[in-house]
């Protein structure tokens, strides 16, 4: 069965550019081998994520990122069945809130700063069908 799990979490420090390319390199490392495509998004010191793929598999490799101490607080924000992939072309991209980015991470925001947790689930429905629609600096 296929599921998207998205989960928001806390950078736990100020991470530089190599920490990021070494994430994003694991992941797309790690998910093209099991089939999870996904996108992570990285703003205001708040990481958003988007996990798609087989239900057991999201779920292993949920419980992975957990462990991880360069995030803390996570919170699962949506979980549920879905008919087709949003990212099929993505093991994970990674989209921040650089100045061509700004606008539509705060679209989908209550706050005047991107807050994942405050998104409901249809907005971030919204956030991510924008994302992948176009209009928004890939960084990898
Ligand atoms: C915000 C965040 C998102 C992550 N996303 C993924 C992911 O989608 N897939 C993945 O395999 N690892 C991801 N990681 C890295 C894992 O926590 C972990 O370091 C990695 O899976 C270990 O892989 P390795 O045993 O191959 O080094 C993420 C880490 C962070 C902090």
């Amino acid at each position: 069965m296929l599921i998207q799990l998205t989960y928001a979490s806390h950078s736990s420090r100020a991470l530089g550019p190599a920490d990021v390319k070494d994430i994003l390199q694991t992941s797309q490392r790690n998910n093209s081998a099991v089939g999870v495509t996904g996108a992570l998004c990285l703003a205001n010191g708040l990481f958003l994520q988007q996990l798609e793929g087989d239900r057991d598999v999201v779920n292993q490799v949920y419980l992975r990122i957990l462990k991880d101490s360069r995030h803390t607080e996570p919170s699962i924000l949506d979980f549920g069945e879905i008919a087709s992939r949003r990212f099929s072309n993505w093991n994970m991209g990674l989209i921040s809130s650089i100045a061509e980015n700004r606008q539509i991470f705060l679209k989908y925001s209550r706050k005047s700063e991107f807050d994942p947790y405050s998104m409901s689930p249809s907005s971030l429905r919204g956030f991510f069908d924008e994302i992948v629609q176009g209009g928004v600096r890939w960084i990898g």
